[in-house]
């Protein structure tokens, strides 16, 4: 709900259209969403570096990043999780309507909040990338052996141990991290993207 009465929204004079026409491809945003581990980081930066290298505006949105800055004030509750979405949702809007292909990479583990955020962008621009794994995988993997100090009790509420995920129904790209390389990702995000005529 909002605080704030007796607010005006103001177009902008240049618009998303003259942005897009000025750089010679549509923008988005991939929304990938997956368990901690799952590779989401990897392959978001995979697909920004090779758009970047094709002369695309991008930009990444990391969970782990957010959380040092804009989102320092947020945990792991329900409560707080669906408020760090709400807001990379509209900062995503944000960088949709400057003309750039976004790709975000966090946990963002449940469908209500998925959906309320692919609701504030126009059709088409919100691409929900699940980025499908078994646990036990990224349980192996581990990396920032953070499902460790969950299983030893040291971090309550992780996803996957005592949190839920929420797995997309309908998501416009599904990559099996376990089971395609990560340049194999990027060329399925990519052939998405040349489907759809963004780029
Ligand atoms: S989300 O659930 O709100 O979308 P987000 O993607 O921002 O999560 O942050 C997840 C990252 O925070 C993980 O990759 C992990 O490094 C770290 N983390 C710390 N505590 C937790 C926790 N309880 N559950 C999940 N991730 C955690």
């Amino acid at each position: 709900m909002s605080k704030s009465t007796n607010i005006t929204w103001h177009d902008t004079t240049i618009s998303k259209a003259d942005r897009n026409a000025q750089n010679g491809h549509g923008s988005c945003t991939l929304w990938f969403t997956g368990l901690s581990g799952s590779g989401k980081s990897t392959i978001a930066n995979a697909v920004s570096n090779e758009l970047f290298r094709q002369g695309i505006n991008e930009y990444v949105l990391d969970g782990d990043n957010i959380r040092h800055g804009l989102n320092k004030d947020l945990g792991f509750s329900d409560h707080d999780r669906t408020e760090n979405i709400r807001r990379i949702g509209e900062v995503a809007k944000l960088f949709v309507d400057s003309g750039k292909i976004v790709t975000t990479a966090f946990i963002s583990p449940f469908r209500s909040d998925r959906e309320q955020v692919r609701d504030i962008f126009t059709e088409g621009e919100f691409i929900e990338v699940f980025v499908s794994c078994p646990i036990e995988e990224c349980e192996k993997r581990d990396p920032k052996q953070l499902y460790a100090k969950a299983r030893r009790g040291e971090i309550k509420d992780f996803t996957g141990i005592d949190s839920p995920y929420e797995a997309p129904e309908k998501p416009e790209i599904t990559i099996h991290s376990n089971e395609v390389t990560v340049g194999e990702a990027v060329e399925q995000v990519l052939n998405y993207l040349r489907e759809k005529n963004i780029i």
